[in-house]
């Protein structure tokens, strides 16, 4: 065979890059999730990628019969699988969805509320939402990561589209940057991020590349990799930045590291993309976790914010977020938002009324956006108290090693530092479910589950080294 083929969930493509668009995309995605990516995040899915396409041809009479069977995705297949144990023990720290003391999944009250004043409003219809979505929920989203007194929002420089939840936020961010920014095609991401982030960027058409971020050894941020391979990063290209909480290391910078960096952004005119996914989860604060973005905003460049209402308000499954493009200046925005227009149309046409709906409802009622503020803050508390209880209940195990990163990581998760052979046996033999790089979704944790989880994690240390 002359041309190595690789697939990438049965499509086939050739060594040679193709000239059609959708074969090309999926021919860079192919190359992207080739040995390179498996150094930026071990859940990845980078295993979707076979050597062959073909898994043997069982039905000859079928037009797909060489469609190979794809593996599950990394993170999502962690609940598959759990679903599938029948042990009254199991448990399921794999997904980033918040789970309360009694490991039920929650509706906030605030949004309960917000669903009855709207299903009791006899005013309000089923007709399609303008292509970029409900406008009173752009305008609060925008106000909510850039703060109300965004002088980029008074300037009319902000242009926002509701979009289905983070990733379909950041698709339509990078498929937008991908036809209309000329100056490079390549989006520098951390190392390591969440699994997703490289298949989105790369099937929007942009070139994915990592800088350091997390360094191992001290479970802390590699600032200095950081900032050399974003200094050496061609000027102008793309950077991935989480706005706070990274997924899925659960380390932020500091905001003295904060300022370094976007500094040197700014000098390097490299375009900040923000993915701010969990606003409110790092600190309990919304407006302490919008830091780091408002600052690149306050410095008057430009910037691209992707956000997500699945965590801060447990809106998971109604697939609600927004994305902002912060341009130089009003004329600018306007145009941005036609060209914003021509993606989101043929993609999904407009998304949908309801999660919108539930967003603007609460954003804009004064005694229910303190609420929901009351009900985040409960939420993130929760979760540093299940960090304290983890970290005690590994000490008063004498379990080996530092395991302090766990009350000094922020967020939903714990990159615990636990290697793959150590996950397979917790599940194997506790039924404990997580990604297979160690990471926890603390959220899912409560105290009558983590002494499971503190048995588990030492049986692995002491058993599996
Ligand atoms: C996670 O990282 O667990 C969440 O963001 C859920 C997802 O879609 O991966």
């Amino acid at each position: 065979m002359e041309k190595a083929e690789v697939s990438f969930a049965g499509a086939k493509m050739h060594s040679r890059a193709p000239s059609h668009t959708a074969d090309r995309r999926l021919y860079l995605l192919s190359r992207h999730l080739e040995p390179s990516l498996s150094a930026i995040s071990a859940h990845d899915g980078n295993r979707n990628v076979s050597a062959s396409p073909t898994s043997g041809f069982s039905d000859p009479g079928s037009v797909f019969s060489h469609v190979v069977q794809a593996p599950e995705d990394p993170i999502l297949g962690v609940t598959v699988a759990y679903n599938k144990d029948p042990s009254p023990v199991k448990l399921n720290l794999g997904v980033g969805a918040y789970r309360t003391v009694e490991g039920k999944p929650l509706v906030l009250n605030v949004v309960r509320k917000a669903e009855h004043i709207l299903v009791n409003d006899r005013s309000r219809v089923k007709e399609y939402l303008p292509i970029t979505g409900l406008a009173d929920f752009n305008k609060l989203s925008a106000k909510l990561i850039l703060g109300a007194d965004s002088p980029a929002i008074h300037e009319n420089r902000v242009t926002t589209v509701q979009c289905l939840s983070g990733t379909g936020s950041l698709r339509v961010g990078a498929e937008f940057l991908s036809r209309h920014y000329h100056q490079q095609h390549a989006i520098y991401i951390p190392q390591p991020t969440w699994g997703n982030h490289p298949k989105v960027f790369t099937l929007a058409g942009l070139s994915v590349k990592a800088y350091r971020y997390y360094d191992p050894v001290t479970r802390g941020l590699d600032i200095q990799g950081l900032l050399e391979d974003l200094g050496s990063a061609p000027s102008g290209a793309i950077v991935l930045l989480h706005a706070c909480a990274h997924n899925p290391t659960g380390v932020d910078p500091t905001a003295t590291q904060w300022e370094q960096i976007r500094k040197l952004m700014r000098s390097r005119s490299l375009l900040p993309f923000f993915d701010s996914a969990y606003q409110g989860f790092a600190s309990g604060s919304l407006d302490r976790d919008a830091h780091p973005v408002r600052s690149f905003v306050a410095d008057g460049g430009e910037c691209l914010v992707a956000q997500s209402y699945a965590k801060n308000m447990g809106l998971y499954g109604e697939r609600v977020g927004a994305l902002s493009i912060v341009c130089k200046n009003p004329e600018v925005a306007s145009r941005v938002e036609s060209q914003l227009k021509l993606v989101i149309r043929p993609m999904y046409s407009n998304p949908p009324i309801h999660g919108a709906s539930i967003v603007a409802t609460i954003l804009k009622d004064r005694n229910m956006y303190e609420e929901w503020t009351d009900e985040l803050k409960a939420m993130a508390d929760r979760i540093i108290t299940m960090r304290h209880q983890l970290f005690e209940a590994l000490r008063a195990r004498r379990t080996p090693g530092d395991w302090s990163h766990i009350i000094k990581q922020i967020g939903m998760f714990t990159f615990t530092g636990l290697n793959t052979k150590q996950v397979a046996f917790m599940t194997k033999e506790f039924h404990i479910y997580m990604t297979s790089d160690g990471r926890i979704s603390m959220a899912g944790l409560s105290s009558k589950t983590v002494p499971h989880l503190a048995d588990a994690i030492h049986a692995a240390v002491t058993r599996m080294v």
